[in-house]
C-alpha cells in the first residue's frame, strides 16, 4: 500500500513526478478545465489540531476533483484513544478511499497507516509535514525556473516542517542549510535516517543566521513555538531571538532572494511584518500552491 508519510519514502522520481503533474494541475484549474480524477472517491480528513491551509486546501482540491471530503476532528471519531490505531484503521478502510491525518504524535500516522487498506496522508505530525515540503519545493521552482543547484537557508526551529524540507531539497539537489539555536538543530533519529536514504552529505548546521543567509536562494522560517509546544513559549522566544527574519538579516541576503513561510505566521516574532510583506516574500503563493501539490498527491495515491 502506498503512503504519503514521509518524503523520504519516496524517489527523486515521484517527487519530480509529483512537481510535474502539480504544474499541469495548477495550470488546467487556471484555464477553468475541469479534471474528475478522483470521481467517486471519498477522502477522510482526521485532525487533532487546527488547521487552515491543510483542511482547506484538501477539501477544495478533492472537491474540485469530483471527489468527496469527509472532515472528522479527531477527538470525535476517538483516534488513539477509544481503539487501537489497527483497529480504527481496518474499520474507517471499509468506509474511505484515502485519509489524510493530522496528529500530535508521528506513531499515530505509523500505527494507522500500518494496518491501512488506504492510503494514508500525513498533514502534519510532530516530525513532518511532507505536504507543505511538496508545495515549498513548487513554489521554489516558479521562483526561479528549477530547484536544482538553488540554496535554501532555513533560519528558525529544526522541527517538523524543516526535516521534511530538507528531505525533499536533498532528494531534488537543492543546498539545504539550518540556522537554529543550540539544541534546536536536528536529532540523531533524523540524521541517521537522511545518511541512510537520502544522502552521506548531511545539510549544513550552524548558529549564527547571518552565516546561513550569506548565499541563500530562499530564507525560510517558520514559528518558534509549534502546536503542542505551548508549555516551551517563553523559553523559545529568549532562545530564537536573534534568528528573525527581519530587514537587516534579509540585506546580507543576494538581492535575488525569496523569503517563504509555511504559515501561520507568529508576526514580530520569526518574521516581521516588513519582510512578510514585502517584496521579497512569496508567502501567499507558497500557501496558494497547497492546494495544486495536493492534487497531485491524491491522484498518485488513487489513480
Ligand atoms: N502550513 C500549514 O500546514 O497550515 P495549517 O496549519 O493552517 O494547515
Ligand atoms: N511547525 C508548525 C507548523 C505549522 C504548519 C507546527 O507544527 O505547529
Amino acid at each position: 500500500m502506498k503512503h504519503f508519510i514521509s518524503l523520504i519514502d519516496l524517489t527523486s522520481h515521484e517527487l519530480s513526478g509529483l512537481l510535474a503533474e502539480a504544474v499541469r494541475l495548477k495550470a488546467a484549474h487556471a484555464r477553468g478545465v475541469p479534471i474528475r480524477s478522483l470521481s467517486g472517491k471519498v477522502v477522510g480528513l482526521i485532525f487533532e489540531k487546527p488547521s487552515l491551509r491543510t483542511r482547506v486546501s484538501f477539501e477544495s482540491g478533492i472537491a474540485q476533483l469530483g471527489g468527496t471530503a469527509l472532515y472528522l476532528p479527531g477527538n470525535e471519531v476517538g483516534l488513539g484513544w477509544r481503539e487501537t490505531h489497527a483497529d480504527f484503521a481496518r474499520t474507517i478502510g471499509q468506509y474511505l478511499d484515502a485519509l489524510v491525518l493530522r496528529v500530535y504524535s508521528h506513531k499515530t500516522v505509523e500505527g494507522v497507516a500500518q494496518a491501512s487498506s488506504i492510503p494514508v496522508i500525513n498533514g502534519l505530525s510532530d516530525w513532518s509535514h511532507p505536504c507543505q515540503a511538496l508545495a515549498d519545493l513548487l513554489t521554489i521552482q516558479e521562483l526561479f525556473g528549477s530547484v536544482e543547484g538553488r540554496t535554501v537557508a532555513f533560519v528558525g526551529d529544526g522541527n517538523n516542517v524543516a526535516r521534511s524540507l530538507a528531505v525533499g531539497c536533498g532528494r531534488l539537489g537543492v543546498r539545504f542549510v539550518l540556522a537554529c539555536p543550540i539544541g534546536y538543530g536536528f536529532d540523531d533519529t533524523f540524521r541517521d535516517n537522511y545518511r541512510k536514504h537520502v544522502s552521506e552529505d548531511f545539510p549544513a548546521e550552524v548558529n549564527n543566521a547571518v552565516a546561513a543567509v550569506k548565499n541563500a536562494d530562499v530564507i525560510y522560517t517558520d514559528v518558534w513555538t509549534s502546536m503542542g509546544q505551548e508549555a516551551e513559549r517563553e523559553e523559545r522566544l529568549k532562545r530564537f531571538e536573534s534568528f528573525q527574519v527581519n530587514a537587516e538579516l534579509l540585506a546580507k541576503a543576494p538581492p535575488q532572494c525569496k523569503v517563504l513561510h509555511c504559515l501561520p505566521a507568529h508576526r514580530g516574532e520569526e518574521i516581521t511584518d516588513d519582510v512578510m510583506d514585502g517584496p521579497a516574500s512569496a508567502v501567499f503563493q507558497q500557501a496558494g500552491n497547497r492546494l495544486h501539490t495536493q492534487k497531485a498527491v491524491l491522484e498518485w495515491l488513487l489513480k
